[in-house]
């Protein structure tokens, strides 16, 4: 049987930046202003330094103005809502972004909340959530990674419409927001998606039933290689979001990146498949770095 399309998040991602970038500047022209984009860091937690750091570079890149603040680990809850209070009045300044997880003192929920609506570029107010979620309202923003999902089954060809999905986790960061867009009737930026979509988690028992079931199965579990080869559907979608490192003495670092889904055993049965890294992962920076030039034009127009 032929082995499965590998979805080349890395190329869909760069075709959309030259495309962003474009906008920035046809921006610019039009209103003598750029798009601007604040990310928070709280403490020093590996990865999320990781992430923040690429994502300020990836502003550079395409000419939006970052705004940096690095907070120390113990910073106080009232410090970093002054933080949010001065980006939210800051007209420079058309997207917030606080990385998560925040440190256990601090209530993600209360910051998450003073984000501006406006400003809201991870999609994660609750306001926004609760549009996604309701037939007939728009969010103003969708989550990154989410929409990224979409972008590459839409750019790959997927058909949605009528498919039976199957989300693996339940996050309020993926497997959520996901599955209201794979169910959604209509958003502005793509989609009519109008999947049948079940979502499957740490109580759903036989999820390996359920998921061969699936046209299209997103794994967001964070759980390395748990979707075997005969968890899939033959010719399925297989949009894997799992970075799980794993030890890897060969590696310089000691370890190497894995997805939720088996890869080698899964690429033999699906029709379309994302690798890790290089599938999901080039795609959420770059709906970033969208939802913010959208933000932008939204207050320039
Ligand atoms: N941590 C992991 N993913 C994300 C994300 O998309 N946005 C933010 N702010 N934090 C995260």
């Amino acid at each position: 049987s032929p082995t499965a399309q590998i979805i080349n998040g890395k190329a869909i991602a760069d075709s959309i930046r030259k495309e962003i970038a474009d906008e920035v500047k046809a921006l610019q022209e039009k209103y003598g202003k750029v798009p601007g984009l604040a990310v928070v860091l709280v403490g020093t937690k590996g990865d999320s330094a990781t992430y923040v750091r690429m994502k300020r570079k990836a502003c550079a890149d395409l000419g939006i103005q970052s705004f940096s603040t690095d907070l120390p680990g113990d910073v106080s809850e009232e410090d970093l809502l002054k933080v949010v209070a001065d980006y939210n009045a800051n007209e420079e300044v058309h997207g917030i972004l606080v990385q998560l997880p925040l440190p256990k003192h601090i209530d993600e929920q209360r910051i998450l909340d003073a984000i501006s609506l406006e400003k809201d570029v991870d999609g994660f107010h609750p306001a926004n959530i609760g549009a996604l979620a309701m037939r007939g309202r728009t969010p103003l923003f969708t989550s990154c990674t989410p929409k990224g999902c979409l972008e590459l089954l839409k750019r790959s060809g997927v058909a949605i419409s009528g498919k039976r999905a199957v989300v693996l986790g339940r996050s309020n960061i993926v497997g959520m927001p996901v599955a209201h867009l794979l169910q959604a009737c209509a958003l502005p930026f793509i989609i009519i998606s109008d999947a049948t979509v079940t979502v499957v988690h740490s109580r759903t028992p036989d999820a390996r039933a359920i998921c061969a079931e699936a046209d299209i199965l997103v794994a967001a579990i964070g759980q390395a290689e748990m979707v075997r080869g005969d968890w899939i559907k033959p010719g399925a979608a297989v949009i894997d979001v799992g970075t799980n490192p794993i030890p890897d003495a060969s590696k310089k670092s000691g370890y190497r990146l894995v997805g939720d889904v088996a890869f080698s055993e899964a690429k033999e049965r699906a029709g379309f498949i994302t690798p890790v890294p290089g599938g999901v992962g080039p795609m959420t920076i770059t709906m970033l770095l969208s939802n913010t030039v959208d933000g932008a034009r939204r207050t320039f127009e």
